[in-house]
């Protein structure tokens, strides 16, 4: 079956033409990063107008790339939340459009479902039950993963997302946005025990994260240094970047492992935009190894907001009959068990 999957939940308008749920014809993705930049941070009623003006070339060019007329499509998927309202409804009455037009069947997606099957797209991929963790700019979850379709929270964020934390401590410092990247490769050239801050919860009963005490932690530090002369210790940026960057890791990693432990799992699956981070991707890969546990990576094209993982979360509700009818409706907020 060929799907033509469509997310427009945040700041990129994607599509994508997937077929059989695990083999990519096209993946296109317009970011819109740069219209974003000098604000800091996404601004939802241009990302929404931006997503107006490039839904369509976008998909367009996903056919073309996947060199399929409308005609071949045989199903619809489109992300309906969790999101930002305005961007998500450019997505969906798109999609509703086309669906209604040539008759193509059509099912709302969770954009978390799509990360969480992501690693589909690859051609290595966990069996059934695993651990999938889904690290991004708006969620920080921990899921046990027992099939399509049925997943079971386990662990989330109280406050800020992992992603949200490494774009605010960027900004702070000044590097830009957005800051997972910025943050990576600064601290490439630091050295990540010279400052030690605080890994919230990580030794706390809870299974949640939590990120804000982190953010504030690092605030105090960074005014302070930069208002001394000497720099502290003769310190540097890129020892604050490493230093921060190892306490997201380090939380990330122990409450990834917390709930291994408990599920029993042999394998995981990471997934969203902090994925990408390749401290977070070696540091795990070293400790799921010594537990026997394997870690699967989607490539980085998939870990951050993509088409494709979409067109994959919808085959499988396709291929199990599901429909939805033109009256669906989108949703901000939106658990997936
Ligand atoms: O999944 P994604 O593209 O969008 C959301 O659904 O949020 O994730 C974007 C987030 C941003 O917060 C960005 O700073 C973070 O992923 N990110 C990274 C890296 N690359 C992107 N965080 C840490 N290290 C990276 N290399
Ligand atoms: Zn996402």
């Amino acid at each position: 079956m060929i799907v033509l999957g469509i997310d427009s939940s945040c700041d990129d308008t994607a599509a994508a033409v997937v077929a059989d749920g695990r083999t990519t014809l096209s993946s296109v993705v317009h970011s819109q990063i740069p219209l974003h930049r000098p604000h800091g941070g996404v601004v939802p009623e241009l990302a929404s107008r931006e997503h107006l003006r490039n839904i369509g070339p976008v998909v367009r060019e996903s056919l073309k790339r996947a060199e399929v007329s409308l005609e071949k499509i045989e199903g619809i998927a489109v992300t309906v939340g969790p999101g930002l309202i305005g961007s998500l409804l450019v997505g969906l009455y798109y999609a509703k459009a086309v669906s209604y037009c040539r008759d193509i069947p059509i099912v709302g997606v969770n954009h978390l479902e799509g990360h969480i099957l992501s690693i589909f797209l690859e051609d290595s991929a966990p069996e059934f039950p695993f651990v999938a963790m889904t690290v991004s700019g708006g969620h920080t979850n921990i899921y046990l993963v027992k099939g399509f379709g049925e997943y079971e929270q386990l662990a989330h964020t109280v406050d800020d997302a992992a992603g949200e934390a490494f774009d605010k401590a960027a900004k702070l410092m000044g590097l830009g946005y957005p800051g997972g990247w910025a943050i990576e490769s600064l601290a490439r050239e630091g050295s990540t025990d010279s400052i030690r801050f605080p890994r919230p919860m990580l030794s706390s009963e809870s299974s949640d994260f939590s990120f804000s005490g982190l953010k504030t932690a690092l605030a105090l530090y960074y005014r302070k240094w930069k208002d001394t002369e000497d720099k502290q210790g003769n310190l540097t940026m890129a020892d604050i970047a490493a230093s921060f960057q190892e306490a997201v890791v380090d939380v990330l990693a122990g409450k990834l492992a917390s709930a291994v432990r408990m599920t029993c799992v042999k394998a995981v699956a990471v997934a969203g935009g902090v994925a990408c981070n390749n401290r977070l991707r070696t540091r795990l890969t070293e400790q799921m190894g010594h537990e026997g546990v394997r870690v699967f990576f989607p490539r980085a094209a998939y870990c951050t907001d993509n088409g494709a993982m979409i067109a994959v979360a919808g085959f499988h509700r396709l291929i199990k009959g599901e429909r939805a009818d033109l009256g669906i409706d989108v949703r901000s907020r939106y658990p997936i068990d």
